[in-house]
């Protein structure tokens, strides 16, 4: 995978690459369907192929959590590959296309992730609607984002969450967010009004809301960071899949990208399948994947809670994709180099 173009990284960023050694080594992981296949097939695999030519190859009712990160209705370049905005409704119609077919691999108690921005929101809103139940739009202030001079910076994205029917599963108690308390009452004897004394403060495990501010993209100082242009936080998959989907359930991701959504899955105890069309970004996914053998921890994530933004104990300084020293086909991410180009 070739870098952004005239990059030097600076000593302390931590971006994840893939030599060539690496790539080599990773390419015969991944798999290609040229016929239907059974779930044992695909269980805990990245499938190395444009979505189109599978769809019609995949099991039905394996997948208890649907997650959809596909291209926005934007010009974007994803390693050589460029998608390219197109009408509104074209782009819906190039999204039913694959959503449609997709619906057959979903279980009777099955959920369902979109995400989007606010141009391509309308299109996913009325397709969900059509399909399937609409539960709610989470709305994630990501942070970053490219001021502009005649319109506000555009910093939101939505996560639009259905499910094929009412009976599906949703654990709230495995995504509360721990908020410090800014103003800690006591009750007349003096004990904590609502709020638990810790470590690193006066703090609350509150329910989360579908406003979610506590986390931002990966950028380069974060050992989860690659170069794949739109990768998601790992803490926002996490979120999803603790809350929709049971232990040991089935996480499908058909535009993988990095490998967030199975890298995350593996992590919290889920299987997974991850289908992308680009072989570079499998094997990253798959770098990933083998890292994530011995580092199971989640920035942001810590002891069963959610965390405010820089707020989580551990959050600075696990070693989360440190090199091991024994593994050889790694390659010490954090070597040369000053910023990373991602905006
Ligand atoms: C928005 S990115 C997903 C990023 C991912 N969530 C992550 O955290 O890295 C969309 C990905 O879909 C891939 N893609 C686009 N069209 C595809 C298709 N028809 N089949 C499979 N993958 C596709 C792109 O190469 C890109 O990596």
């Amino acid at each position: 995978m070739k870098p952004p173009k005239d990059i030097c990284r600076a000593p302390r960023n931590r971006t994840l690459t893939l030599t060539e050694q690496e790539r080599l080594g990773f390419l015969p992981k991944l798999i290609r369907l040229s016929g239907p296949v059974e779930f044992d097939g695909i269980q805990n695999r990245t499938i190395s192929q444009n979505l189109t030519d599978v769809l019609g190859w995949l099991p039905a009712q394996f997948v208890d959590l649907l997650f959809l990160d596909p291209p926005y209705n934007l010009t974007k370049t994803y390693n050589g590959s460029t998608f390219s905005r197109q009408a509104t409704g074209e782009y819906g119609t190039w999204f039913e296309s694959w959503f449609v077919p997709l619906l057959k691999t979903l279980k009777s108690s099955a959920s369902v992730y979109v995400c989007a921005d606010w141009r391509s929101s309308g299109v996913v809103q009325s397709m969900l609607e059509t399909h399937l139940k609409v539960r709610s739009r989470i709305t994630w202030e990501r942070e970053k984002g490219r001021g502009a001079r005649t319109n506000w910076k555009n910093c939101t994205e939505d996560i639009w969450f259905g499910t094929v029917s009412d009976d599906y599963h949703f654990n709230v108690d495995a995504v509360k967010l721990r908020r410090r308390v800014i103003a800690p009452y006591r009750d007349s004897e003096g004990r904590p009004k609502d709020w638990t004394a810790t470590p690193v403060g006066a703090t609350r495990d509150t329910h989360p809301s579908n406003v979610w501010t506590d986390m931002t993209v990966p950028f380069w100082s974060m050992p989860e960071n690659t170069d794949h242009p739109t990768q998601k936080p790992e803490k926002l998959l996490a979120k999803i899949i603790l809350a929709s989907s049971p232990p040991d359930g089935v996480v499908l991701d058909p535009f993988l990208g990095s490998g967030t959504t199975s890298v995350v899955a593996k992590k919290l105890g889920r299987r997974y399948v991850g289908i992308e069309q680009d072989a570079d970004y499998c094997c990253l996914a798959e770098k990933r994947l083998a890292l994530a053998e011995r580092a199971h921890t989640i920035q942001g994530y810590a002891g069963g809670v959610f965390w405010e933004r820089n707020s989580a104990p551990a959050a600075r300084s696990t070693p989360l994709y440190r090199q091991p020293a024994d593994m050889p086909l790694m390659f010490d991410a954090r070597a040369k180099e000053p910023h990373d180009g991602k905006k």
